[in-house]
């Protein structure tokens, strides 16, 4: 989801849990402070909280806090001072006294805090309203109540309240206000200091007024107190008490008047219940009087049971209205639960929709982009097929190309060596005799070598392309190889008159390099050079072994044009040709170059000022795999070749042969000029058989060469298969073979080794290398065969014989055994027996061991004489018939031309 859909939902969650705290909030509650100045232990300030707390409890908007200051103003001070900074809505004061807590009421006034004040009366105006009885009428209907009694003389005692506080003042006040007005009632007076000291004044009272009548007392509280001392002294039934207050209950004084303890009490309402209505009128901004008069009346033994009735009714229904209040607020929690719930699910269901339609909105919007993202997608596949349909076609025409032209480069190879081979044949002719001719020979001859080396250029860069680039490292005395190819060029230099050298402080040093990609780099790197040096200028091949950095640094540097400093790290790449250059170029050269030094670890940098300075820069501890290295040159190079001067060392080996018969050779060459050039070339020496590739294995087995020239690319079978096929069959596999190809490379030197090819020749070839190649190969095979051309006892264990030769003088053996006393068995029978002709028997045998095949069979039969004569006692007649010769002479001869001494000898010695 979307991170603006996610803050939607979280502020749609807080907005739902904030409005269901709603009905919990005080905050938004009515909140009244009430301060008592006296202690609960009073009944009628209990009273007074209670019927408080009832009425607020019957709104539930009232947040109501009694603060009791246990008769202490300052404690009082402090309670109204906390109301005030608690905010209260409205302050309710029953004060202590009259001005001790004026100072904290003008404050709260003042702060615009509407002030209640309940029962007693305070020195300032600075309140809303006064809620409480006339105390001077509650005084009167006291003095009332006594002066209707009256008849006679009556004596009266007031015990007034303790301080001076209003309801003291203003009762005491009305009740001598009337009994002033009767002249047979004795008024006397004593204050209430405390209760200790009341009842000692009160039993001093007494005990001087004998004939007390009446007793008015502050409150009911005070009556009763002073009614236990009268009883005490006995005198409850002459007095009569009066008392204010008028409590319902057990403690009460309307109880007190039912028990006949007082005589009458002047109901006094604490007006908690009225001060609570006030003040939510003013809340409520209503107009509210100053002065809120609460009625008062009088209660003796004719009314105290009905006002008692009254008062419990009252009572039992406010417990009524408080239980149902309970209950009401007990439903209301629950309905607050349950509306909390409701909007909570309302809540949630507002989100499910919202989620549901979000939900819809992204199916739908997430289908149309997937519909979108379907129609790119195939527009694309489409686009891919097409793309890919085009690189490959690309690819297809693009190897097309390049295998036409790795075709075509390969093709070059044939007319070059032709041309090369002609050219070397007319240098030999000419040698010495026409200088003219000479040059133009040498000039045919280096052009023709150039070109070579341009398509080997060619050629390795396609199998570098191809990563079939193997390195054949060997390890070669750098120096000494340096040297060898700073001869090459020093014509080149003399003819320039350039001043070439070389140095080196490692002589010594030996390096495993790839003797055949070194050449070329080589190669490459002096050719550049020569050809950006002007006459008369100087080349210098610098060989410093460094052995701190564990390499070898062969430096090129030249005094010629020099290159650009802007164009030196892009010499190496695949097709740049340097700007100042006005001479041709492939481009590949230098690049060749740097993967063939990579492929030996190595680096290659050029470093150009005045003149240019290559710096070849080799491992000397370089590690290749033991399977890499070779012990020496491969047989199969043919690098030396490009740089072959006519002035090269033309001593060849002569053969050793020297046979008068001349020993065959096949020619498999499917070009039919190079197979009549090679002809041409090999017929002075050899009896020369050539196959065009077709007929290549019916001609050997109808020849049985003495050694086989066969070119790899050839009609019908390549010269791999025509090679194994003639290896390993026993008429042929005894034929040294030489592979001859255009097609050089590691993994087709090892098909022809694979095949049984004897030597594996790239073209194009240089003739005399070819020409001594297969004098060597016959030569070995003389030797071997000379070695045991007369020893047929031993050819099993002959180790320069291959085992298919083996394999054929066994069976030769086998039936020449079987027929060693037929002294008519002919050459005839032993090759039908072979199914060979005689022919191909012979030349077999004589390729074999260079002996006919009868000289064989004599030797054979000799060989079984020279056995049976030393084991048997068999005569020399007897022996004779029984290894096939037809007389007794005859053996005899043969044994002596052998063995130079008769049968006989042989067995007497
Ligand atoms: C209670 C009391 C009552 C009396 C009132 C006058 O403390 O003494 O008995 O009526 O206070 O303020």
């Amino acid at each position: 989801m979307k991170k603006r859909q996610c803050f939607l939902l979280v502020c749609l969650l807080v907005i739902g849990l904030v409005s269901c705290e709603k009905y919990s909030d005080k905050s938004s509650k009515i909140k009244i402070g009430f301060s008592q100045s006296i202690s609960e232990d009073d009944t009628w300030r209990k009273s007074m909280d209670n019927s408080m707390k009832v009425e607020a409890s019957l709104h539930p908007e009232i947040d109501l806090s009694i603060y009791n200051a246990n008769s202490s103003s300052k404690k009082q001070i402090s309670d109204i001072e906390n109301m005030i900074d608690n905010n209260m809505d409205v302050i309710i004061i029953a004060p202590l006294g009259n001005d001790s807590i004026t100072s904290v009421i003008d404050k709260a006034f003042k702060k615009g805090i509407p002030i209640i004040i309940l029962d007693r009366k305070v020195n300032t105006s600075n309140y809303t309203t006064f809620i409480g009885s006339d105390n001077v009428e509650v005084g009167k209907i006291a003095g009332k109540y006594i002066a209707s009694r009256a008849n006679k003389v009556t004596n009266v005692l007031e015990i007034r309240a303790t301080t001076n506080i209003s309801p003291g003042v203003e009762r005491s006040l009305g009740f001598k206000q009337v009994l002033n007005q009767f002249s047979n009632i004795n008024r006397k007076s004593i204050t209430a200091v405390s209760l200790d000291s009341l009842n000692q004044s009160f039993s001093r009272v007494l005990d001087s007024i004998p004939n007390l009548d009446y007793v008015f007392a502050f409150n009911d509280n005070i009556a009763l107190q002073v009614w236990e001392v009268a009883k005490k002294k006995n005198k409850v039934g002459n007095i009569k008490f009066i008392g204010v207050d008028g409590l319902n209950g057990p403690v009460g004084g309307i109880q007190a008047v039912k028990e006949g303890k007082l005589t009458a009490t002047v109901l006094y309402p604490t007006g908690g219940s009225e001060a609570i209505k006030v003040a939510l009128q003013i809340v409520k901004k209503e107009i509210v009087p100053k002065n809120t008069k609460l009625e008062t009346t009088l209660i003796d033994s004719l009314n105290a049971g009905i006002m008692s009735n009254q008062f419990d009714k009252v009572s039992q229904q406010m417990l009524n209205i408080e239980q149902q209040q309970n209950v009401i607020k007990e439903q209301e929690k629950e309905y607050i639960t349950l509306f909390n719930l409701i909007k909570l699910l309302t809540f949630f269901l507002v989100i499910i929709v919202f989620l549901v339609i979000f939900s819809v909105y992204s199916m739908i919007s997430i289908r149309n982009k997937n519909r979108m993202l379907q129609i790119n997608n195939d527009k694309i596949s489409i686009q891919r097929n097409e793309i890919q349909k085009y690189a490959k076609k690309l690819k297809i025409s693009n190897e097309a190309k390049i295998n036409f032209f790795t075709g075509i480069s390969h093709e070059f190879k044939t007319p070059l060596t032709l041309i090369l081979s002609a050219v070397e044949s007319l240098n030999d002719e000419f040698q010495n005799k026409n200088q003219h001719l000479k040059k133009e020979l040498v000039l045919m001859h280096n052009n023709s070598m150039r070109l070579l080396r341009l398509i080997n250029q060619l050629l390795d860069f396609r199998k570098i392309e191809n990563k079939d680039f193997i390195i054949r490292p060997s390890k070669i005395n750098i120096y000494k190889f340096s040297l060898d190819i700073f001869e090459e060029f020093k014509r080149e230099a003399k003819k320039k008159n350039i001043e070439y050298t070389i140095v080196s402080n490692c002589e010594e040093l030996d390096l495993y390099i790839d003797q055949n990609l070194m050449d070329k780099v080589y190669y490459n790197l002096l050719s550049n050079a020569f050809k950006f040096t002007t006459d008369n200028g100087k080349i210098q091949i610098e060989i410093r072994k460094n052995d701190e950095l564990k390499n070898v640094c062969i430096s090129f540097k030249d005094n010629g044009i020099g290159i650009p400093m802007g164009e030196r790290d892009k010499i190496f790449e695949i097709y740049y040709q340097g700007s100042n250059s006005t001479k041709n170029g492939s481009g590949i050269g230098l690049n060749l170059s740097k993967k063939f030094i990579d492929l030996h670890h190595g680096t290659i940098e050029v470093l150009s000022g005045i003149g240019t300075e290559f710096r070849v820069t080799l491992p000397i501890d370089n590690q290749f795999p033991e399977s890499m290295v070779h012990l020496s040159e491969s047989t199969s190079s043919s690098t030396k070749l490009d740089y072959e001067y006519f002035d090269t060392d033309n001593s060849t080996q002569t053969s050793e042969l020297g046979s008068e018969e001349k020993q065959s050779i096949l020619i498999i060459e499917d070009n039919s000029e190079l197979l009549e050039f090679l002809i041409s070339k090999m017929q002075t020496e050899y009896s020369v058989f050539g196959s065009d590739g077709y007929d290549a294995i019916e001609k050997a087995f109808e020849t049985i060469p003495d050694i086989i020239l066969c070119d790899l690319n050839l009609p019908e079978k390549n010269g791999f298969e025509i090679c194994k096929i003639l290896k390993s069959n026993e008429l042929t596999s005894h034929i040294p073979t030489i592979i001859l190809t255009a097609m050089d490379g590691q993994e087709n030197y090892i098909k022809s080794l694979e095949s049984g090819a004897d030597l594996f020749l790239n073209k194009p070839f240089n003739l005399k290398v070819l020409q001594q190649s297969i004098k060597n190969l016959l030569f070995n095979r003389e030797r071997i065969r000379t070695f045991y051309s007369n020893n047929n006892s031993i050819i099993t264990d002959i180790v320069g014989v291959g085992k298919n030769e083996k394999d054929f003088l066994n069976k030769i053996d086998a039936i020449l055994v079987s027929n060693i006393d037929n002294s008519n068995f002919s050459v005839e029978e032993l090759a039908s027996c072979l199914h060979i002709s005689r022919v191909q028997l012979y030349r077999k045998v004589k390729a074999i061991l260079n002996i006919g095949i009868g000289d064989y069979i004599i030797n054979f039969r000799l060989d079984k004489a020279i056995q049976m004569l030393k084991e048997s006692d068999l005569n020399i007649s007897e022996i004779a018939y029984s290894c096939g010769f037809a007389s007794p002479n005859y053996f005899s001869t043969a044994f002596k031309n052998k063995y130079l001494i008769s049968p006989k000898e042989y067995r007497n010695s």
